[in-house]
């Protein structure tokens, strides 16, 4: 799908036919983090994974702030038919929590992928500050090292091939890119208490050994969203659409499959 935003023609990966599926990727990542996912799923589902700004793939400037990545989601969103199924991981989660409190008509269902509804606390806004240090002082390799270990589970990161693959996403990503990541994380609002208020159908999903959003944490967030349902993904760390494909492709499958039925 090719549209204009900003001023720039953007090129949204797509692949199948049915339903739309939008899927946002996490930090420090693209959309490709989502490819095993996607072909899955292409069998049922028009599947969209789109680079968010400040990507190789996405020429708009990345300005630091999550609103201004819900905005580029939303503008996806305005050109496509409702009801759409909006997965979103890690960061991509906290982008979509920003559509619901915009309460954005195009979402039909919503599915959280290892992610958290709470701000950071001042410990966390800290970790961003040094992890943008890290990059300013020793660059985009720096960060690969730090985030591989807390991405994959211990067992995941054993298999060299899943390992390399992960590291290539991150080593193409911006100086640039990574750091807009790590502001517009670091300044999110907190959204605990948006989650009763959310009124789709959702879907929350952790991987067992998540490092970053915990089963705990997860299924608590599952609890405070209405008729929420949640499913942990055995064995896996955080980046369960890489670690555990087709355990995520069943999850989100089943879940948009009935969800995104149309009322009869
Ligand atoms: C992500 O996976 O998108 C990030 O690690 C989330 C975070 O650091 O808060």
């Amino acid at each position: 799908m090719i549209f204009d935003f900003e001023g720039q023609s953007i090129d949204v990966r797509q692949m199948g036919e049915g339903p739309d599926l939008l899927l946002i990727h996490g930090y420090p990542l693209d959309g490709a983090m989502w490819s095993s996912v996607a072909r899955r799923l292409a069998d049922r589902f028009r599947v969209l994974k789109p680079d968010l700004p400040g990507r190789t793939g996405n020429a708009v400037a990345a300005s630091g702030s999550l609103n201004a990545y819900a905005d580029f989601i939303a503008s996806i969103l305005d050109r496509l038919e409702w009801p759409v199924g909006l997965a979103g991981f890690s960061m991509g989660g906290y982008i979509g929590l920003e559509l619901m409190r915009r309460r954005h008509p195009k979402v039909g269902a919503l599915a959280f992928v290892d992610t958290r509804a709470v701000a950071d606390d001042e410990a966390a806004k800290m970790n961003r500050d040094g992890s943008i240090s890290t990059l300013k002082t020793q660059g985009v390799e720096a960060i690969a090292d730090a985030m591989l270990p807390r991405l994959l589970s211990p067992e995941a990161a054993l298999k060299g091939d899943l390992t390399e693959r992960v590291r290539r996403i991150i080593l193409r990503q911006t100086h640039e890119g990574l750091e807009s990541d790590l502001r517009a994380m670091r300044d999110r609002a907190d959204s605990t208490a948006l989650l009763p208020q959310i009124a789709v159908p959702t879907l929350v999903i952790a991987g067992e050994h998540d490092l970053i959003s915990t089963v705990a944490e997860s299924q608590a967030m599952a609890n405070a969203i209405p008729g929420a349902r949640f499913v942990a993904i055995p064995a896996a760390g955080h980046l369960t659409p890489m670690e555990s494909p087709a355990a995520v492709a069943k999850a989100l499958g089943e879940f948009f499959e009935t969800s995104l039925k149309p009322e009869v």
